[in-house]
């Protein structure tokens, strides 16, 4: 978050959330900040929702990942909530509006934050605001791997953390695209919950040669990376494609290129040009309001609780999405 100097009688406070030291989740500690001012181009949003992906449990605890900042910063990557004010040459119309937005990288966990005007996606209608936030980041995600793979029907393909945030919705969309796929999780009810998602077989890979159980796949969605990873690229043969996007289990794949060749697979990446994440998002986006995509929010903390719920994430005890539950909507929304 950006500090601003205004002058005292100026200096309005809000809740936030407070990142003072890389580490456990207890250094993620409840405070004030200064109330953010829109500046040219920007929007103030009144934040109902923050999201938390795994990456931001990552970055809390080493400082390491996508993410930016000086400490102490009030970290969060995405937010869900009412426009209540537009900076100099703003478009006025947004006021009122519904939007979800990424920060940048921080800035979410609060009550109101500034960001771009051309970075908002507005929500639409038939899509509630926390289901909106449970897509922002995770939907564009899903959609991009999914995009890089293009399973064609009847292929198998095989999603890690079938469970997880963007692995729930990877097993949708594979599944919309027709493809049969294999959800790999942690546990019976991750796997439960993958096959009420529509998984046509599961397998728990906590035990040991789970591949063994697993006849041989088409794709694989790879994001936990590591061991997990490594096995899953063996259930891969020639005309095989394998997207590696995260390493939940701290390490890449790290398939070498050699490897992958030689076996004749395919080791693709999602497009990560603005227009690609741009159009990832408002598909994801509009293929929930339409109801062919279901977001699953598996749970939901209070701001101040930030740390219980950075603490759920990375003890693999969450499902889906996990949510801080941030403020009311505006007055005038009600
Ligand atoms: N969310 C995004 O927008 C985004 C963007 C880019 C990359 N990614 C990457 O995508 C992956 C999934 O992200 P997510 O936010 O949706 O997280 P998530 O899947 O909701 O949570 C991570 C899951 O990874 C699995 N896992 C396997 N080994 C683990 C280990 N050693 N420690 C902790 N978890 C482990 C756990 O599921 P099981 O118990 O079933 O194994 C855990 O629930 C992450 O690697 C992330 O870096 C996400």
């Amino acid at each position: 978050m950006g500090r601003r100097r205004l002058p005292i009688k100026e200096l309005r406070l809000m809740r936030a959330i407070w990142l003072e030291q890389f580490g456990d989740p207890s250094v993620l500690v409840p405070g004030a900040a200064p109330d953010p001012v829109p500046e040219a181009g920007e929007v103030l949003v009144a934040v109902e929702f923050a999201g938390i992906t795994f990456v931001e449990t990552q970055f809390r605890a080493t400082g390491a990942g996508p993410f930016k900042g000086e400490l102490p910063m009030v970290p969060g990557n995405g937010v869900a909530g009412t426009v209540t004010a537009v900076g100099a040459g703003t478009d006025p119309a947004l006021l009122g509006r519904r939007v979800v937005s990424s920060t940048g990288g921080s800035g979410g966990y609060a009550e109101r934050v500034a960001v771009p005007a051309t970075g908002v996606f507005e929500v639409p209608d038939g899509l509630a605001l926390d289901e909106a936030m449970a897509l922002l980041a995770d939907g564009r995600t899903a959609v991009l791997q999914l995009r890089a793979v293009r399973p064609a029907a009847g292929e198998r393909v095989l999603v890690e953390a079938a469970a997880g945030g963007v692995g729930s919705l990877l097993v949708q969309l594979a599944k919309a695209a027709g493809a049969e796929v294999v959800a790999a999780a942690g546990g019976p009810r991750k796997l439960a919950l993958a096959r009420e998602l529509g998984a046509d077989e599961v397998v728990d890979y906590r035990e040991a040669d789970w591949t063994g159980q697993v006849a041989p796949v088409d794709a694989v969605f790879d994001g936990v990376g590591g061991a997990i990873g490594r096995a899953a690229f063996e259930l891969l043969g020639a005309g095989g494609r394998m997207v590696s996007y995260g390493l939940a289990s701290g390490e890449w794949a790290a398939i070498p290129a050699r490897t992958a060749a030689a076996r004749g697979v395919a080791l693709v990446t999602g497009e990560r040009t603005p227009a690609a994440l741009r159009d990832a998002t408002e598909y994801a986006l509009a293929e929930a309001a339409a109801g062919r995509l279901r977001p699953v929010i598996g749970q939901r903390f209070p701001l101040a609780e930030a740390a219980a719920a950075h603490a759920a994430i990375e003890s693999r005890a969450t499902v889906g999405k996990t949510l801080l539950e941030v403020g009311a909507p505006p007055r005038a929304e009600r």
